[in-house]
């Protein structure tokens, strides 16, 4: 490895970063990870701490999941890569595909089009969609509803569906024929509300109302995660993803599940869909699919959207779409050993255990400090705190106050995400209760050092 003054000094001059400003790169160099172990990284200068990000909430398993690091070291010395486009295939899509069917048949899925990544889980989705409705002669069902404050990642389509101007503006005119609904989102909302069940009502009926003015025949799916994360996790009140379904249901519009982050466990069920009740027609995941070790995702698909596509005659359904690395060998063994380790450690559970001793310990953070104007959680190991400048007004805190909390609390012991206003925890789902607790501590230290 390069020495620490040399990786410092050239970061920002040799590479862009995603979601940063490449001047604020040169000017506030990045904290450099150089290691990992268990539930903690190391910097560059030897700083270990607890990772409350979890990656990007993607190593649910923890950097040191020896299963997936031997899958992955493996299948490089025995097939390190094949393509899965028509006509050839590999063991390992295979047995994975099969694994899937069963950890997904409680929400009713039963085929997997594998992907490289999130963004193009959604895109895929977004396809698939559309061309379900061609092959059954709805070719006026071309649009998609989606969620204000929703992310979805930043392929074209994605990020059409996206509800955060940051992702959008800069790269306008986005695909025509997206239009968004008021997120569920009780501490801000369009009508005032702060009963989370009244809440979800008014978005359900906004749903309707947006549905009957563009016309149920030209709209192809709605695309939601059953959780809203990287807007600022914003979990819904539990009859909200049940309304959309049984709206979806009455217009025959498709209900994509957008699981990239609560897929395998994040929100103390195995998906979170399941965690409302809820049967998705299309279901996207990636991340923790291969527990971040390798760029994969999966996309999985309703019996009777299977049944669609597999019995058309007419050559409608020939699947125009796919990546070089749909299926790639390599990841497809990490998903094998990631998705046989995740059921054995049964991590939803200590997600859900861990995710309340998190939840609580924000809330004690709340009385103590102003700044904290709402507290968000209480379903796994997703969190956020939306810093205010003012409580009583709900002010919107400054740009630079967030930045220096995510410094003060890296220097007290924990990684922390700063996005706009909120603190984002995502830590892995094999968190221990001294995480935790040093978790908090350094959030508490960052809040006092402000
Ligand atoms: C819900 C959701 N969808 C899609 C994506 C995009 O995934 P990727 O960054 O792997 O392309 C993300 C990434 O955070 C996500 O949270």
């Amino acid at each position: 490895m390069k020495d620490s003054n040399y990786l410092k000094e050239r970061n920002a001059k040799s590479i862009w970063h995603p979601m940063a400003h490449p001047a604020d790169s040169l000017n506030n160099p990045p904290t450099i990870v150089t290691e990992a172990e268990g539930t903690r990284i190391s910097d560059v200068d030897g700083h270990q701490v607890v990772d409350a990000v979890g990656g990007l909430w993607n190593v649910n398993l923890g950097y040191s999941c020896e299963p997936v690091k031997a899958a992955i070291a493996n299948q490089l010395d025995r097939l390190p890569y094949y393509s899965i486009f028509r006509g050839t295939s590999n063991d390992c899509v295979i047995e994975l595909g099969d694994m899937l069917q069963d950890f997904f048949a409680p929400d009713g899925l039963t085929r997997a089009f594998y992907t490289s990544g999130g963004s193009d889980s959604v895109e895929t989705a977004l396809r698939l969609a559309r061309q379900y409705h061609k092959i059954k002669g709805q070719e006026s069902r071309t649009k998609y509803l989606s969620l204000k404050k929703g992310y979805h990642g930043t392929h074209f389509g994605g990020a059409s569906v996206n509800g955060n101007a940051n992702f959008r503006t800069a790269y306008e005119p986005l695909m025509p024929g997206c239009f968004h609904i008021p997120a569920p989102y009780t501490y801000r909302n369009p009508f005032n509300e702060t009963d989370p069940e009244s809440l979800a009502q008014l978005c359900l009926q906004a749903l309707e109302d947006e549905i009957a003015f563009q016309g149920a025949n030209t709209i192809a799916a709605l695309i939601m995660e059953p959780i809203l994360g990287a807007g600022g996790v914003i979990p819904p009140h539990e009859s909200f993803m049940p309304g959309v379904r049984k709206i979806c249901d009455q217009h025959g519009i498709l209900l994509i599940a957008d699981e990239v982050i609560t897929a395998f466990g994040r929100t103390g069920s195995w998906t979170g869909s399941r965690h409302w009740g809820v049967k998705p027609d299309l279901m996207c995941t990636a991340k923790a699919i291969t527990n971040g070790y390798f760029p994969f995702g999966a996309v999985m698909i309703a019996d009777h959207v299977v049944e669609v596509f597999e019995g058309d005659t007419e050559g409608k359904a020939a699947i125009g779409h796919g990546y070089t690395y749909s299926g790639h060998p390599v990841g497809a063994a990490a998903a094998i050993a990631c998705v046989t380790e995740t059921l054995r450690l049964n991590v939803k559970d200590n997600a859900a255990a861990l995710g309340q001793q998190l939840f609580e310990g924000l809330q004690k953070l709340y009385d103590d400090f102003d700044m904290i104007g709402d507290v968000r959680g209480g379903h796994g190991l997703m969190c956020a705190l939306e810093l205010v400048s003012e409580r009583a007004t709900k002010k919107p805190i400054d740009k630079v106050t967030p930045v220096k909390l995510q410094k003060a609390a890296y220097e007290s012991g924990a990684m922390i995400r700063v996005s706009g206003p909120n603190v984002i925890l995502s830590p892995p789902l094999v968190l221990t209760a001294e995480d935790v607790d040093t978790i908090l501590a350094a959030l508490r230290s960052g809040f006092q050092s402000l």
